[in-house]
């Protein structure tokens, strides 16, 4: 039988999840004790950044847990959790690292027996996934580093926290986004900023080809070539040097 203990960081809310945890240490529930617990005012401080941060440094699991949707202490902090949460876990996806490593629970302050549950529940499913990949594959330390710089980006940030405004009272010609066509719109918007972050850390590592990075990312190369185009235009990237008829491109920023 395996002996990993894995490393899981678990972001607490001051007023219910900690509270929680709280009340399950004094009605003496048990639970493993492999988690980091990080108590925050509220989880809507836990940006996407700051979990996927986490994952490139080693982390097993990550968890955030917060008050039930209509008690958060802040009106409607844990709204913002729920998105900021769905866009690490769209992040996640997309690098190949198990989307199961991250996991959002509501939990109160009055409910120390859930709390214990879902500690002994996660705890377990990572275990059942064994240690986390990053840290002996550099190719996903590398696309780890860019889902950060993509989570970071201020089209990415934008669309996140505007979810609860467009979906419920519309945009400024008061068109009101159907939460579907909200999840299809940010799913898009987060891939193509992803793709872009890939191609800069992987440009600022060494100037490459299109032709490369399509192999590198796994994408067709007119879709990478839309890309490097994009990022031209906003000088990110920058041509380096051409080797035969092949030009190669730097990024003109540091990578991740
Ligand atoms: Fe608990 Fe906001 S205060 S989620």
């Amino acid at each position: 039988m395996s002996d990993f203990e894995p490393k899981i960081v678990v972001f607490l809310c001051n007023w219910c999840s900690y509270a929680g945890a709280d009340l399950a240490g004094v009605s003496r529930y048990q639970y493993p004790t492999n988690i980091r617990a990080v108590r925050v005012m509220c989880s809507t401080r836990i940006s996407a950044h700051i979990v996927l941060e986490l994952f490139k440094e080693g982390a097993d699991g990550v968890m955030v847990s917060g008050c039930h949707i209509g008690d958060c202490h802040y009106i409607n902090g844990n709204l913002f959790t729920k998105r900021r949460v769905k866009l690490a876990d769209d992040l996640l996806k997309l690098t190949g690292v198990e989307p199961e490593r991250l996991r959002l629970e509501w939990v109160s302050a009055a409910e120390g027996e859930k709390y214990s549950q879902v500690i002994t529940s996660f705890v377990k499913k990572v275990k059942e996934l064994g240690p986390s990949p990053v840290l002996k594959d550099p190719k996903l330390v590398t696309r780890l580093g860019a889902a950060v710089m993509a989570a970071k980006y201020f089209r990415s940030k934008t669309l996140t926290c505007k979810e609860v405004k467009l979906t419920a009272k519309g945009n400024v010609y008061e068109e009101v986004i159907g939460p579907k066509e909200y999840d299809l719109m940010i799913e898009r918007a987060i891939e193509d900023e992803y793709q872009k972050s890939l191609i800069l850390t992987l440009s600022s590592q060494e100037a490459r080809s299109v032709i490369e990075l399509a192999k590198e990312i796994g994408q067709p190369t007119d879709r990478i070539l839309e890309y490097v185009v994009a990022l031209r235009a906003k000088n990110m990237l920058a041509l380096d040097r051409i080797e035969g008829t092949t030009p190669r491109y730097r990024a003109t920023i540091g990578g991740a």
